[in-house]
């Protein structure tokens, strides 16, 4: 690897940085779309690329390529399907290609906070949802945190009147687009890169997204403010090949596995604090952040109710009744 630090460092400029891998070693490249500091997402991808490199060195080598550099959140699981990557963890929102039952994380006012979540991803039904995409090719191997999502707009957002009429990016989910049109909003599906952009010529008004996204992507700069409303969450699959998966041998399989579960341990118990850091950075930068009182926030809860029934028929009533169970 002696040639590996020039790669690096010219790697480094454009956003990933990695040791070039040595022949004979596993290639596992890893595409994602937020930044690298003060993000969930990011940081867990780092720290799985070190310890990978570190710890298997001569049999497998590890790419990571995040802020979007190799492919969108709605090209990687296509390109995953066709072996040019082989690991991504595109939010849960993001797989309604393959299956309807992720449309229970989508659900506005289900999951009270984190740790609710957390119980639900591991409970019997959440460890279940992992392999519910084998027949089309994916296989889930853990859940990364984010967080819980607020509202940002180009106006202060207090009550969902305020949001009526107002143009919002939302992920590619069903859901996300009858929550917005609850609200008498105007839904509109982007690509994450997007967004930013969108936002600051006007093409949309408003988005939903974590505080690690609102600080990660800078909308703060381009939107009037944010609300911390908590209506939802934003939570990974890191997911792979089904095929390549199934194809690699059993020593590489279960050390790959082990190092992604204690850094998914490690990761997940910290998303909070980093959301958290994250909200402190957009107030320190000039962002506005908005509390809702109880009324208000009833008002939004009561809002979006409509939306559950909508889809109960695709999740399946047992799915929802599992993750209502984990806020207790
Ligand atoms: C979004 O598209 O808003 C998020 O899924 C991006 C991400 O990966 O956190």
């Amino acid at each position: 690897k002696i040639a590996a630090t020039a790669v690096a460092i010219s790697f480094m400029a454009g956003g990933a940085a990695f040791a070039a891998c040595d022949s004979g070693e596993i290639v596992i490249k890893f595409s994602h779309v937020t930044n690298t500091d003060k993000h969930p997402k990011g940081i867990a991808a780092s720290l799985l690329q070190e310890r990978v490199n570190n710890e298997m060195n001569g049999k497998a080598c590890m790419e990571v390529y995040p802020n979007s550099s190799l492919y969108d959140d709605d090209k990687v699981l296509e390109a995953m399907l066709l072996g040019d990557v082989q690991l991504a963890a595109p939010s849960l929102s993001k797989f309604e290609k393959f299956t309807k039952k992720f449309r229970v994380f989508d659900l506005p006012f289900l999951f009270e906070n984190v740790a609710a979540v957390d119980r639900f991803q591991a409970s019997e039904t959440g460890q279940a949802l992992l392999d519910s995409m084998q027949k089309r090719g994916l296989q889930g191997l853990a859940y990364w945190h984010n967080g819980m999502k607020q509202f940002s707009a180009n106006k202060p957002l207090l009550l969902p009147e305020d949001a009526k009429g107002l143009k919002f990016r939302v992920q590619p989910s069903d859901v996300l687009v009858a929550q917005m049109e609850a609200l008498g909003a105007n839904p509109q599906k982007m690509a994450f890169s997007e967004v930013y952009g969108a936002l600051q010529t006007g093409v949309v008004d408003g988005q939903e997204n974590t505080w690690s996204n609102i600080y990660g992507q800078k909308f703060f700069e381009v939107q009037d403010g944010s609300t911390e409303t908590n209506h939802g969450i934003i939570d990974y699959l890191v997911v792979t090949s089904a095929e390549w998966w199934a194809g690699l041998d059993d020593d590489v399989r279960t050390q790959l596995k082990t190092i992604l579960d204690e850094v998914t341990a490690d990761r997940n118990g910290d998303s909070s604090k980093v959301n958290e850091e994250a909200k402190e950075a957009i107030i320190a930068a000039g962002g506005v952040v908005r509390q809702l009182t109880p009324e208000q926030r009833a008002a939004w809860v009561e809002a979006m109710k409509p939306v559950w029934a909508k889809f109960e028929g695709d999740i399946g009533a047992d799915i929802i009744a599992a993750a209502q169970a984990s806020n207790a």
